[in-house]
């Protein structure tokens, strides 16, 4: 068994910003209700920054990632996109960013499990360390959630936004006995399906010339209900990997959980009886960035000092599928 590191973390946001009073302009909302209900005041959206697609956003943060673990492309086995936005239904748009990066032949692959992509592609990448068969894996949570935002749906507009985070996992060394990722835990339930999703232009319902404009097209969230079944199985999958590692909360240096909502983030907090201070938040300027949310959150603390090495950290996500995930590492 060998020890899986982060050995690297990069993160890209397109310039362009939508504030809360772009949104008084666009549907009927207010900057109060947004940042109460919600804790966003601004998000990075990829539309009108530079003709930039989802895979140009996850080779940016890939390329600081590789820099920051002093690795070449080259040296990467695997790289793994967890995005519900793809450039393409075909191919996988980590062929896009394998041959962006110039990484050789690498294996391959999207993953698709929503706001939990992240951790869930963590997790995979974890397993192939560990079990020896790579010793570099590159994961991106990537998404152009604006491409799939319905912008007369006050319901869900106001939420979402665009950008990328970038992790290398890798085989540590003996030094690295105490750090890498310590536990992580993986669960789904598709009784939920319904909660949180896009219901056209998939296979089972093309789009037609007839359905082009509905609103279908786009997500689809009913809010209240998965704000319920977010709090609740966050703070279990938090409590499993807790478990299995045998950490105590009281250990925790930082929570830098799935960025969706203030209230989320607080109710978890309480849970968990973490003091808030070690709770990491940039909801409020990045909105909800879905897979991206963790890795971006992870490497803007890590950039700022908020973590460092040997700083112990629990990431969690909830999202469409319904999907959800905790892992449990140590810098
Ligand atoms: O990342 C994937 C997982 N996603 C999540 O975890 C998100 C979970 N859900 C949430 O974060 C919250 O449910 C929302 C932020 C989406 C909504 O907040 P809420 O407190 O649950 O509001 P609500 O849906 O119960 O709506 C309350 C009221 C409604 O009006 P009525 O029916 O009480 O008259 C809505 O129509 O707020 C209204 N509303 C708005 N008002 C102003 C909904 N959106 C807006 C808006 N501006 N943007």
């Amino acid at each position: 068994m060998h020890t899986a590191i982060i050995s690297g973390t990069g993160r890209y946001s397109p310039e362009k910003v939508l504030t809360n009073a772009d949104f008084e302009r666009i549907v009927d909302t207010s900057d109060e209700w947004i940042v109460t209900r919600t804790g966003i005041r601004e998000r990075h959206v990829l539309n009108g920054s530079g003709g930039f697609s989802g895979s140009d956003m996850a080779t940016s943060a890939a390329r600081v990632a590789l820099a920051d673990a002093k690795l070449a492309p080259t040296d990467l086995d695997a790289i793994i996109i967890a995005t519900v936005t793809p450039d393409y239904r075909l191919p996988a748009t980590a062929t896009i960013v394998q041959h962006n990066l110039g990484a050789g032949k690498t294996a391959v692959m999207d993953l698709v499990a929503a706001c939990a992509g992240f951790i869930y592609g963590l997790s995979v990448a974890r397993a192939f360390i560990v079990s020896g068969m790579y010793r570099n894996v590159l994961v991106v949570g990537v998404e152009h959630l604006t491409s799939i935002t319905n912008y007369a749906d006050r319901n869900t507009c106001v939420l979402f936004g665009d950008g990328a985070g970038a992790v290398i996992v890798s085989r540590g060394t003996s030094e690295d006995s105490e750090s890498g990722i310590l536990s992580t835990f993986l669960a789904g339930d598709g009784q939920y399906k319904d909660l949180l999703h896009i219901p056209l232009g998939g296979s089972k319902v093309p789009l037609t010339p007839e359905t082009a404009n509905d609103p279908g097209r786009f997500i689809y969230m009913d809010g209240r209900e998965v704000f319920k079944l977010a709090v609740k199985e966050m703070a279990d999958a938090s409590e499993r990997v807790l478990a299995e590692a045998g950490v105590s909360p009281e250990q925790i240096d930082m929570v830098i959980p799935h960025q969706a909502n203030s209230r989320i983030i607080e109710a978890l907090t309480k849970r968990l009886r973490v003091d808030p201070s070690h709770v990491y938040k940039n909801i409020e300027r990045y909105g909800n960035t879905s897979s991206a949310s963790v890795p971006i959150a992870l490497d803007e603390a890590r950039r700022a000092g908020v973590v460092r090495k040997g700083s112990t950290i629990l990431s969690v996500a909830f999202g469409g599928g319904l999907t959800w995930g905790a892992a449990l590492y140590r810098l």
